[in-house]
């Protein structure tokens, strides 16, 4: 490092960051994991976090923690209709925030806030840190690739790509290679503004913004950080895989069951499938059937994790025929949440049949695991799309969740030659890892880059 990054760098250690996660899980991890990597090149970190979904951030005592009311009735914050509730959180906690920030600025003579960094999903956010005249930057937790396919839809809606018929769902997008009609990342909703109006509203509030930071590294999204450039005009940073930088995160809403890494120290190297479904996902009753008799059926070891509430209105596993949990515990182990980090780290494991959530794709790359795809909504349908066709490191479900297309993947990639030529590829991928976090690496360039882009928004005091 020379000599006038060093100063730079060693007087941002005088400024403050406030960063505000979106609470849903695959939001808090990277946003508490970001808070970290700047913590530890030497800013202090206020998180503002909702009562909602509050992760139990005792492991980060360095940080300082401020709650705010988020203002939902029970029934809304047991909703599982995610974009309502996302909806909801952005007009409750307008006042909250702001009242927050402000007691927090007018109080920081002798540590200066340089910026906030919050969730683009907080998309009004930027209208008050405009308000206070305080610099944002956002945190976009998914891929490029997905954010430019949120960004692309209301040009593919003007082009009718969002009215085909269900006989015609895997044409090609012609402008959006590779996607097919059925990837257009589009979400369910009750929401009586259609589930677009989020959408658009992150997108634009984003492209307002000062930077925005990626959880993601340029040798894996060279193509659409370069696209992306040319549409937002803002500075970027692609500084992941966040999880790398340090060891396994701790800020899980759920207990991670710790039995799944000894179940897993009794199987044999790469033998075993480890399935999950992230922290949202939903599925029918038949649909949950329908992946227990592939796995049974599959013939090799798995573990799986149900979460309570996968199937909605279902306890745990009570859904599943007898005859059918006696054939998958010959084979099996079930668990509620599992340290996902270190099963996928862990030799035993050999394949992850994934939503293709980016936190879980990304950490699957690191750990040169192939994957199985069954995306379930928004940006998983893109990512599982580039993890089959693009990045070429695993099979995407063509069918959705059916028995017969599950063995068959399970086979193909844990003992055939396609599987083969996919641990090939990822394993070249997380070589890429390792040498993008080296000093010289394009993540760690990028790192630097945004600290002393950071440093030079409050004059040194
Ligand atoms: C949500 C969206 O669904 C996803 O599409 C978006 O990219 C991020 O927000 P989620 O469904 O929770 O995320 O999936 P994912 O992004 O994969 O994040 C899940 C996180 O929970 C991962 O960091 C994973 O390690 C962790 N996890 C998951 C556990 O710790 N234990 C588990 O059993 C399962």
């Amino acid at each position: 490092m020379d000599n006038q990054r060093q100063t730079i760098q060693q007087q941002s250690k005088r400024c403050r960051l406030v960063l505000f996660p979106l609470p849903l899980q695959g939001h808090i991890n990277p946003m508490i994991q970001l808070a970290n990597i700047l913590h530890h090149k030497g800013f202090n970190i206020s998180i503002i976090h909702t009562k909602y979904n509050l992760p139990n951030l005792s492991k980060y005592p360095h940080f300082t923690l401020h709650l705010i009311p988020d203002g939902l009735s029970e029934t809304e914050a047991s909703t599982t209709d995610i974009p309502l509730l996302l909806k909801l959180l952005n007009e409750k906690c307008v006042k909250p925030f702001l009242d927050c920030l402000a007691r927090l600025l007018s109080d920081d003579a002798d540590d200066p806030i340089a910026c906030i960094i919050t969730d683009a999903v907080w998309y009004f956010t930027q209208a008050v840190a405009d308000n206070l005249k305080i610099r944002r930057i956002v945190l976009r937790t998914s891929s490029v690739g997905s954010l430019l396919a949120f960004a692309a839809l209301p040009l593919l809606q003007d082009m009718g790509y969002l009215s085909w018929k269900d006989s015609e769902m895997d044409t090609p997008v012609v402008e959006f290679p590779p996607m097919k009609i059925k990837d257009i990342p589009t979400i369910k909703t009750s929401n009586s503004e259609g589930p677009y109006q989020i959408i658009s509203n992150m997108v634009e509030q984003t492209k307002k913004a000062s930077g925005l930071i990626f959880n993601t590294f340029k040798e894996l999204e060279e193509s659409e950080l370069d696209k992306l450039q040319e549409q937002f005009l803002l500075p970027t940073f692609a500084i992941g895989p966040f999880h790398k930088y340090f060891s396994a995160s701790s800020s899980s809403l759920w207990t991670q069951d710790r039995t799944s890494i000894s179940w897993l120290d009794t199987q044999a190297p790469r033998s075993v499938i480890y399935v999950s479904f992230g922290s949202v996902a939903e599925m029918r009753e038949e649909k949950l059937i329908e992946v227990a008799w592939g796995l049974a059926n599959s013939a090799q070891p798995f573990l799986w994790v149900v979460r309570p509430g996968l199937v909605n209105g279902s306890e745990w596993l009570e859904i599943l025929p007898k005859e059918l949990l006696e054939a998958i515990s010959r084979r099996g182990y079930i668990v509620k949440w599992a340290p996902q980090q270190e099963v996928l780290s862990h030799p035993a494991t050999g394949c992850f049949w994934t939503h293709s959530g980016w936190n879980s794709t990304l950490e699957s790359i690191c750990e040169g695991v192939p994957m199985i795809c069954s995306p379930f909504f928004g940006d998983q349908m893109v990512d599982s799309r580039y993890v089959n066709d693009i990045w070429k490191v695993g099979i995407k479900l063509e069918k959705g969740l059916e028995r017969f297309e599950i063995e068959s993947a399970i086979r193909k990639l844990m003992v055939g030659k396609e599987g083969e030529d996919m641990r090939k590829n990822i394993m070249c991928l997380k070589e890429k890892i390792d040498l993008c976090l080296k000093p010289c690496g394009s993540s760690y360039r990028s790192l630097d880059n945004l600290v002393d882009f950071i440093s030079s928004f409050r004059p040194p005091v």
